[in-house]
């Protein structure tokens, strides 16, 4: 994602997130932080136009997953899987330990993504989406992270 696509993806994640849509300025502020502490990426069909988006924070072993969403017309094509699986590839090469996400109770096709990629409920956050005081799903992925075996020694 670059500062080029904000126009369109701020109004996509209007459409996508109205009860907590992020300005067009806290888009901003993750991009500037691109690729110190963040990885944001857009999925674009063959056309050019932007059909999803997802934003990855990563910092000290832990990663977050920000955001992720695809527009409603092209659900169901595997591109929040393509999506959610560039921000896990990335949370890989930065040796994160573990990938979190919060995720609304109500919210069926998303738990059903992150279940299918071996996420897990670690926590509940209680009436955490406000006004309609929807619970948040805290749910954690455990990244294998590759370490030489202890005692091991090239010389050896
Ligand atoms: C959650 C969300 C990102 C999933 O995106 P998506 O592109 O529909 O996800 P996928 O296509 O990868 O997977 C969805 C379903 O399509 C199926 N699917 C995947 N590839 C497919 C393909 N090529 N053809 C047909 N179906 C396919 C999957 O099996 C999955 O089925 P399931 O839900 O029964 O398990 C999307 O629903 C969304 O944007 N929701 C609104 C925003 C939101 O809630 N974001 C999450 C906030 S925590």
């Amino acid at each position: 994602m670059t500062m080029a696509d904000l126009p369109v993806v701020h109004r996509l994640d209007g459409e996508l997130f109205p009860e907590d849509t992020w300005s067009e300025e806290m888009f901003r502020g993750e991009l500037a932080d691109q690729p110190r502490t963040r990885h944001f990426v857009v999925a674009e069909s063959e056309g050019g136009e932007i059909v999803g988006y997802a934003g990855l924070a990563a910092a000290g072993g832990q990663a977050d997953v920000q955001t992720i969403g695809v527009r409603a017309s092209r659900r169901g094509e595997g591109i929040g899987a393509a999506l959610l699986t560039a921000l896990l590839d990335e949370a890989g090469r930065r040796r994160s330990e573990a990938v979190f996400l919060e995720v609304r109770a109500d919210n069926a096709p998303a738990l059903r993504l992150y279940e299918r990629f071996g996420f897990e409920p670690v926590g509940v956050r209680k009436r955490y989406y406000q006004p309609s005081g929807v619970d948040a799903i805290v749910m954690c992925r455990r990244l294998r992270v590759a370490r030489p075996p202890v005692g091991f020694s090239r010389e050896a």
